[in-house]
């Protein structure tokens, strides 16, 4: 698993429980978000074949989870509805640089950074939620979405240095974390 400088504190945890329905409103458009991000990659850079198919399946399957995010909010009455979202993926994307091949590298190492957030966040959920049916729910998704920052990490590599890979991954972790650590108004999955 992709090491984050600095692991999700505890009261995250407590404040995720206790506005679940923002939650789990939240982490549908994180999904779709998550599907689009890979479909953008697609469109941006058809000249790299070894994204293709990758990334397509990919997409694929955050739109499954999406669909099942959608069920659950659907099961619980909770409308599916715009939401105020995180700051945390905007000022992540600000730190791409915009020349090439930058900005291929920091694109994916972003992608991977936020999937291994992703990730280690709905582990945190499965384990405190007392609802059964969704800690299973989640328990599921972690191994996906364990696998999707291994693979931006490896589709990085396959196209850029490997020290260079590492450098910018340790240079955007670190910055990640403080991202995090900013204060928000809300609760979300990346606050
Ligand atoms: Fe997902
Ligand atoms: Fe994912």
């Amino acid at each position: 698993m992709l090491k984050l400088v600095v692991p999700t504190p505890p009261n995250w945890v407590l404040g995720a429980i206790e506005h679940f329905d923002e939650i789990l409103l939240d982490h549908a458009h994180c999904e779709k978000k998550a599907a689009g991000a890979a479909v953008k990659l697609l469109f941006a850079y058809p000249q790299h074949p070894h994204l293709q198919e990758p990334l397509s399946r990919l997409a694929r399957e955050e739109l499954g989870h999406y669909e099942e995010v959608l069920r659950h909010l659907a099961e619980r009455d909770i409308e599916f509805r715009r939401q105020r979202p995180s700051p945390y993926g905007g000022k992540l994307h600000a730190l791409v640089r915009p020349r090439e091949p930058d900005r291929l590298l920091d694109l994916l190492l972003v992608a991977a950074l936020i999937e291994a957030r992703s990730c280690e966040r709905l582990k945190l959920l499965s384990d405190a939620l007392e609802d059964e049916e969704l800690a299973r729910f989640y328990r599921g998704l972690l191994a996906a979405e364990a696998r999707h920052h291994q693979l931006y990490f490896d589709l990085a590599c396959q196209s850029h240095p490997l020290t260079e890979v590492r450098s910018r991954l340790s240079e955007l972790s670190r910055r990640e974390s403080e991202i995090l650590g900013e204060p928000a108004p809300f609760v979300r999955l990346h606050t």
